[in-house]
């Protein structure tokens, strides 16, 4: 993709599942890229040991992304590394829910401080750092956030998880229009369900393996997504293929949010194998 060669951009999430399939798909796109997370890289995916941090050209560092005086600590980091920063996917997240009246308080609070402050943190100091270091040969910058098909439409016991990534949709398209001025580009993946850690903790439950065919039948193509698949999403918009697209929230979902089936392609012979 055009662009993204020789530029350093910042991961969030980047120890695991979509995080760690971005990071190593701007690696193959030749850029330097700058992970975080809350976790330590998982056995196998040590700065040593695993792709795409052993390479020469990225660097990982904790991240809270909840916590201002670490988000900072990461920015300063990346600059340190990159000379500046020319964009961020912002994929640190953490699903949770229930029905309000069975949700506490605490748990509420995670959700959105991680999700949706998070995601203002996180695109705050990357901003500013844009700001302060402005590119002199080419964009000043592209952001994708990570938000979710929950996002854009509600779902049972989606609560604080559907409220945090709505919130990060609207939040993208605001800022999209703040720096649109300045040409720093600001855009949303909304994954479907996504083949990650993530998703085998939400259906790893008695009685859930009925709930999770269901939701693979949601997609109409049938499946799960797969984290590269959200990483090609990010790359695209992060490139400058993209140059034109800001403020847009655009579902990876396989068909998910596209509307109803109800079984009708069955009766019209089009249901597939
Ligand atoms: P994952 O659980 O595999 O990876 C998420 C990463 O975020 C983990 O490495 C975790 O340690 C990190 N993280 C959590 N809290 C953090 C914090 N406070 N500071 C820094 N890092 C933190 O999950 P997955 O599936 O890769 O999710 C990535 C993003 O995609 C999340 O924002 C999630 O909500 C979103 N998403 C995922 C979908 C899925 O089906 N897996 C669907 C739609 C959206």
């Amino acid at each position: 993709m055009r662009g993204l060669n020789g530029r350093c951009y910042v991961v969030t999430g980047a120890a695991s599942g979509i995080g760690w399939a971005c990071a190593s798909r701007l690696v193959e796109e030749g850029a330097r890229v700058v992970g975080g997370d809350l976790v330590a890289l998982p056995a196998g995916r040590s700065e040593d040991s695993g792709w795409p941090f052993a390479e020469a050209s990225c660097a990982f560092h904790h991240l809270d992304v909840g916590d201002e005086r670490s988000v900072r600590e990461f920015v300063d980091a990346a600059l340190q590394f990159g000379g500046r920063i020319d964009g961020a996917v912002h994929a640190a997240g953490v699903a949770s829910g229930g029905p309000v009246h069975l949700l506490p308080n605490e748990e509420w609070e995670r959700v959105l401080r991680v999700n949706l402050t998070g995601t203002y943190l996180v695109a705050k100091h990357i901003v500013q750092s844009m700001l302060d270091h402005p590119n002199l040969e080419g964009p000043q910058g592209s952001l994708v956030t990570v938000a979710s098909i929950e996002g854009l439409e509600g779902t049972a016991g989606g609560s604080a998880y559907s409220a945090s990534k709505g919130g990060v949709v609207l939040l993208t398209k605001s800022m999209a229009i703040d720096y649109a001025g300045r040409g720093i580009r600001v855009n949303a993946v909304c994954p479907g369900f996504i083949d990650t850690p993530m998703t085998a903790r939400v259906f790893d439950g008695p009685g859930l393996e009925e709930v999770r065919a269901d939701a693979i039948a949601e997609h109409k193509l049938r499946r799960l997504g797969r984290p590269e698949e959200i990483a090609s999403a990010a790359a695209f918009l992060l490139s400058d293929d993209a140059s034109f697209i800001t403020g847009h929230a655009l579902p990876v979902d396989g068909g998910y949010t596209t509307g109803r089936d109800h079984g009708v392609t069955e009766l019209m012979g089009l249901a597939g194998e």
